[in-house]
Parts: C-alpha cells; structure tokens; sequence
C-alpha cells in the first residue's frame, strides 16, 4: 500500500514538473503505457494468490485512475498556459485609435483649370489640346515669329538636342491654335489648356507653368466680343462683379492688335503694394485679334473670318483666387501646403 502511495506521489510531483505536452505524453507512458509501470503491476497479479487479487488489484486500478485524471488535468493546465501566451504574444489593443485613410485631393492648380474650363464651356467653347514637345514651326513661325526674329529671344526656350534645334517644349499653348485651325474650319471656339515651358525661375516664374489658350474664329468676332467675354470670365472666376479690368496695347507677333488684360490688385484694392509692384494692377492674360498672316498660314480666307485669341497664365489665377505669394510653393509637394486646399 505504502509502495503504491510513494508511487502516486512519485507521479504527480512529476507530471506537475513538466511543462510541455510531448514530455507529459512521455511521462504518461512510462506509467500507463503497455510496457508501463502500472501495465506490469497488473499483470504481476498473476503472481498473487487468489485471495490478494481483487484487492491489490482495485488499487492498481484505483491509482491507474488516479494517474489519468491528473495527467489530463495536467494536460489542460499545460495548453490553456500556452494559449494565454499565445494570446499576450498577439495581443491587439482594440482600444488604440486607427490610423485613417489618407484621403486624396486635387491640386490647387488643377482646381484652377477645372474652373477655367468649366467657365468656357458654359459660353460654348469647346477644350482641346496638343504636344508639349513642339517643332519650331508650330510654335514661332506658324505664329508669325520667323527666324531670328527678337520674340523669340523673350521665350526662354528649352530646345531638344536633335541637332537641329527643330525640336522644343513649347513656351505657349499658342502653337495649338496652329494645329487646330490647320485641320478644322470656321466657326472655331476653342481654349487649349497645358503645361508649357521656360526657362526661367523665380517667386513669380517657374520653368515649368500652366497656360490656356483661347480662339474663336468666325465671321464677325470682334474686339469687342474678345473684351466681353475676358471682362466676364474673370468675374465670373474671381466672383467679383465689381472687379476692375483694363486693357493696354501690347505687342505680339500674331495677334494685330495686341493688348494686355490687367485686373485690380486683389491683395491692396487697387491702392499699391509689392505684389502689384505698387501699380494696383496685375496682368493675367495677353490677347489680341487674330493676325491675318496666322490665318493665311492655316488656308483660313482671312477676308471672310476674323477672330480673337488669348493665353492666361494658370498659377496666376490660382496665386489670386487662393491668396499664394510664391508660385514655386505649387510645385514642391509639400503637404502641408497642398492640404489646405481639400
Ligand atoms: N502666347 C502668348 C504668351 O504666352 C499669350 C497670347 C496668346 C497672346 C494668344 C495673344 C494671343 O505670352
């Protein structure tokens, strides 16, 4: 009976050592498995007298019990302690705020043009657009600058080293009037928004900027009609109807005659200050009538069709309508910046 105790006792101060379920597994055979401790006790049975038997034999059986209840319960124990490891190892604080998605926007210039072009939709004007690497044709001789002509000296042009010079990135949207007028006839009533390219950098100026053309061209377009609807485009865009526009002459090469539209400072009113150069005045946009010479370039009888064209400068209005002093600010993505417009 002793010898069974201290067995017991044997066992279960082992069983509670192990800490894994392989070695426990192990442990189990040893005692209860068919070459087991227990197993041989039974049959050592055999061995008694009749009258020992069913006694020796319930305590065997009785501790065999006994050994298995505590081998599962081990068992357990072993399993939950590695789940709530498992669990501690995993753990996800559901309690922590997420992180968000960060939602895109549009770019305060691209918002600009949306609007520009929304604008002349509304007034018929259909968008259209063209090559950012030009020929020189399209974008100086088609237009009325010939070759060594001083305009061109004013673009600071980007050319394309094909050993020509025949290549460049056009420095206007003008050379799209070119193509479209070449392949389409009158009525036309078209704006050529895009990038365009000088070479040329400062708070006011960067290389790379966003101009859109404007051409109507039909039988009896005239500068009066080029004024009405410059006039009332920007206060539509500028949602000023009080705005004050002027127009001074200007020169270039294919328009005949030539102005510069200017809108009052929207920084000072009118009164001066260093964005309006003290003049109270901003210039947004160059236009003028169509130059005849233009139209005989594109097969267009310049006797029965006049038109208008203009070129505005997209960061400008979008430096105006957003209050931006800086125009290189567009371009060097920052977000801090760029999120104050979404
Ligand atoms: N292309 C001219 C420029 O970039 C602007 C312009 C366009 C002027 C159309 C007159 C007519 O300066």
């Amino acid at each position: 009976m002793n010898n069974l105790e201290n067995l017991l006792n044997e066992a279960i101060s082992l069983f509670d050592s192990i800490d894994n379920t392989t070695e426990l597994e192990q442990a189990k055979a040893h005692y209860l498995g068919k070459r087991g401790v227990l197993t041989e006790m039974l049959r050592g049975l055999g061995k008694l007298s009749p009258e020992e038997r069913p006694a020796m034999g319930g305590h065997i059986n009785k501790l065999k019990k006994a050994l298995e209840k505590t081998i599962d319960f081990r068992r357990e124990t072993i399993l939950s302690k590695k789940m709530e490891a498992q669990l501690t190892r995993e753990a996800l604080d559901v309690s922590l705020s997420g992180r968000g998605l960060g939602m895109g926007g549009l770019h305060p210039v691209t918002r600009t043009l949306e609007r520009i072009e929304s604008l002349f939709r509304s007034i018929g004007f259909t968008v259209v657009s063209g090559p950012e690497i030009e020929t020189d044709f399209y974008n100086f001789t088609a237009l009325n600058i010939p070759k060594n002509h001083p305009a061109r000296a004013v673009h600071d042009t980007f050319y394309i080293d094909d050993g020509k010079n025949e290549h460049l990135l056009r420095t206007h949207t003008s050379p799209v009037q070119i193509r479209y007028m070449q392949s389409k006839r009158p009525p036309i009533k078209i704006i050529a928004p895009g990038r365009v390219y000088r070479c040329d950098s400062d708070v006011t100026h960067t290389p790379m900027f966003h101009q859109v053309e404007g051409l109507w061209v039909d039988e009896n377009v005239n500068f009066s009609a080029l004024k009405g609807v410059l006039v009332d485009f920007i206060k539509q865009f500028s949602e000023h109807e009080e705005l004050s526009t002027r127009f001074r002459p200007s020169f270039f090469p294919f328009t005949e005659p030539s102005a510069e539209m200017d809108i009052s400072c929207v920084m000072c009113n009118n009164k001066g200050c260093r964005i309006c150069s003290y003049t109270g005045w901003l210039e947004i946009l160059g236009c003028g009538m169509v130059h005849p010479k233009v139209l005989k370039y594109v097969n267009i009888d310049s006797e029965k069709y006049i038109g208008f064209a203009f070129g505005l400068g997209v960061e400008r209005l979008a430096m105006l309508r957003y209050g931006v002093n800086d125009i290189r600010m567009f371009f060097e993505n920052d977000l801090r910046f760029l999120k104050q417009f979404n």
